[in-house]
């Protein structure tokens, strides 16, 4: 029989005393637990909420998407900040932004009566056409790493757990429900994992969403080796996993359970299942397999324990005055959306320096185009935000030019035109669900370009985008194009300053910008991209269909080959020899940087030694700007085929004119390793590996050896 208890009583309870033990108090929680409260806690109600257990006075454990600010957890409630999306975010190379982008966006989960946040999304971007990259970060793993660990540790250190997602090899919106991503070990341990791995090592993130897709077979919340094995025994994770929302549609309970599933979401929720139960996690297949013997009482009970962790984590049973108290959306965290976009945007072409522009020689401007005036935070699938308010590109170039430039109409008669151009979150463009048809911006954009380029030479082109766009045949009609991403909030203000060049544009691409789409690594056929029912239905000359008439000849492709293995993003583009139309790390400044000195501490190490990189970059332009300085490793010689550089470090300096600063980066034999699958595990070969230290992937400054002694 449970007890029933008064409040005070509860508050008596050992689970609540602050100064036991963590563990000892999620223990005695459990002890007091029926199996029916148990079954209640293993899946969801009201779309985001685990329900509340009355009796022992657990409230609901309310969570919120997502990625770019506090979305559809609460929209029907109070307006939000809106931030920079993450790819955006990640274009800063600055993780400091993410640290701070994760300390306001948890201070608003908190005042909106929330415990979880359902991000960072950190699949990595392996096509173009992802509808959902601009919710991730980026191509590389090491800077979605750098990325993510920060802020998982800002989200957190305000006592909101994070959910880190898709896990795992989610990365296209095309039969997300059911495609499996067949992938190889390597292409997994050195591409897809890492990120996953460092924000469990170093920022303890306390929770992980499974993601809808098979992994070579296996649904990700079956998935025993990915979740038990992987991230729960090898990296330590003591957080729980919960299912991507309607992802437990086809799965198994026992084998959820085995994998280490702890809460299947959106669980009851009648009006979207037509039932009024979990699909997975429900009283009625829990209590059978537990009758059957397929299920043990112990692994159930582990399960749960790791919510009821993150309960107490994020301080479910302490003095809520202890903990932080969070904050609405705020002149402050509109100032850390404004930050984050200043520094997102990425300058990708500047022919003659035409920008930035001279606000007091300009006299006429012309601001246009389908996105210079249009809102975007109220869009992309479940990452939407109703924003407090939105400046647009026109509206934040209205007010810099107020007083002083007047914006008319005509591109003939004004003396620059700033053409806002790009994606928007609707299906087919940037949006959850549904992938891109095609890399080009819509045709009649293309058009706009030319003809405007065509009426006035200054021409500046904005895009607005999560994602690359191919820009053949008009990119070289226009002088000048800036990526500004979907910026948030304050994107139009933050446009409007590097426009006029009272900030200095310092993004730089996290991802690299293809020619055209059949140069990208996924798109090497139609099995690595949309994926194949039966490969034996695909022949010669079908990379000629149109995409769209491919899917609607042969269906969505329930397999994915993952061919290229490491070879992603610039790893495939450098190797491959393949010209990319913008490289990864790119990004253009108002001022010049110069590299000088390279020093490597040693001439050679052996083992575990560690050694440092040192190099001077200095301003030697005339306005204050920020450098991304970024080093990649080469490894000379192999016994396996390894991409011609891999990113290893990076380091983003703001410099006065004249000043210089010496940069140090530590490396050791993690970094000169390779996954080896004979011997499932990291190696790093004897020979010689160079050190590539430069502005851009493509733009290598300066180069040193260093022999590797084994
Ligand atoms: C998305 C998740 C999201 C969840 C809840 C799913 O459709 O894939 O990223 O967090 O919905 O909104």
């Amino acid at each position: 029989m449970s007890e029933t208890y008064s409040e005070d009583e509860i508050i008596k309870l050992p689970f609540m005393n602050i100064d036991l033990d963590l563990e000892e108090r999620i223990d005695d929680l459990l002890g007091r637990l029926t199996l029916e409260e148990k079954i209640k806690l293993l899946s969801g109600r009201k779309i985001f909420q685990v329900p509340p257990i009355k009796r022992l006075g657990i409230p609901a454990f309310k969570t919120t998407d997502g990625p770019k600010g506090v979305g559809s957890g609460v929209i029907f409630g109070k307006r939000m900040s809106y931030f920079p999306v993450p790819i955006g975010r990640t274009a800063t190379w600055n993780p400091e932004l993410s640290e701070k982008f994760g300390v306001a966006v948890a201070e608003e989960v908190r005042a909106a009566g929330r415990h979880m946040l359902l991000a960072p999304g950190i699949n990595i971007i392996r096509t173009p056409l992802c509808g959902r990259n601009f919710e991730y970060q980026t191509e590389d793993p090491y800077l979605n790493k750098l990325s993510s660990v920060a802020m998982v540790k800002g989200v957190q250190s305000q006592r909101i757990a994070v959910c880190v997602k898709h896990y795992a090899v989610n990365n296209q919106e095309l039969n997300r429900f059911k495609v499996s991503s067949e992938i190889g070990e390597r292409a997994l341990q050195e591409i897809y994992l890492p990120g996953y791995e460092a924000v469990v090592k170093e920022a303890d993130a306390w929770s992980f969403m499974a993601s809808y897709n098979r992994i070579n077979g296996i649904f990700g919340c079956e998935h025993e080796t990915l979740v038990r094995e992987i991230l729960m025994n090898q990296w330590g994770f003591r957080g729980f996993l919960v299912s991507d929302w309607f992802a437990t549609r086809f799965t198994d309970t026992v084998q959820c359970m085995k994998a280490g599933l702890s809460l299947e979401m959106p669980g009851n929720v009648k009006a979207l299942l037509g039932q009024n139960q979990a699909f997975c996690y429900n009283k009625e297949k829990i209590k059978q397999v537990l009758d059957d013997g397929s299920l043990s009482q112990d692994l159930l009970d582990d399960n749960l324990k790791r919510i009821l962790r993150v309960m107490f984590l994020v301080g479910m049973f302490d003095d809520q005055s202890t903990l932080p108290q969070g904050k609405l959306t705020c002149p402050e965290h509109h100032a850390v959306a404004r930050e984050i976009a200043e520094e997102s945007i990425v300058l990708l072409k500047n022919e003659n320096n035409i920008l930035p522009l001279d606000i007091n020689s300009i006299k006429k401007l012309v601001v246009f185009g389908p996105n210079s005036d249009k809102k975007h935070s109220f869009g992309g699938g479940s990452s939407l935000v109703k924003a407090k308010y939105e400046i647009t590109p026109l509206k934040g170039i209205k007010s810099k030019c107020k007083g002083k430039i007047k914006i008319i109409s005509k591109p003939e008669k004004a003396d620059a035109v700033i053409l806002v151009v790009g994606l928007k979150h609707k299906r087919f463009y940037d949006s959850e669900n549904f992938d891109r048809l095609i890399l080009e911006l819509p045709s009649e954009q293309i058009e706009l370009i030319n003809e405007t380029a065509k009426k006035n030479p200054n021409t500046i082109v904005v895009l607005i985008s999560g994602s690359p766009v191919a820009m053949d045949g008009w990119l070289e009609n226009v002088p000048a194009v800036l990526e500004a991403w979907f910026p948030g909030m304050e994107g139009g203000n933050a446009i409007a300053d590097i426009l006029f060049g009272d900030v200095n544009p310092s993004g730089k691409l996290p991802v690299t910008f293809p020619k055209k789409l059949l140069d990208s690594p996924a798109h090497k056929s139609y099995k690595t991209y949309p994926g194949i029912k039966t490969w034996d239905i695909i022949k010669e000359g079908d990379m000629e269909i149109k995409k769209n008439q491919f899917r609607i000849k042969y269906g969505h492709g329930d397999k994915v080959y993952y061919d290229e293995g490491v070879f992603v993003g610039y790893r495939h583009f450098d190797t491959n020899n393949i010209e990319p139309l913008f490289p990864f790390g790119h990004g253009l400044s108002y001022t010049t940087f110069m590299y000088d000195n390279l020093k490597i501490s040693k001439k050679s190490v052996s083992g575990d030694e560690n050694f440092t990189v040192s190099v001077d970059v200095s301003n030697s332009g005339k306005r204050a700007g920020a450098e991304v300085t970024q080093l990649y490793i080469q490894d000379v010689e192999s016994s396996v085929e390894r991409p011609l550089k891999e990113l290893k470090g990076f380091k983003k300096i703001k410099l006065e004119p004249g000043a210089k600063e010496t940069i140090i980066f530590e490396l050791g034999k993690k970094d000169l390793s390779f996954y080896d699958e004979k011997s499932s595990s990291w190696i790093a070969e004897k020979g010689q590996f160079n050190i590539l230290v430069g502005s851009s992937s493509r733009d290598i400054r300066l180069e040193e050896k260093i022999e590797y002694l084994g």
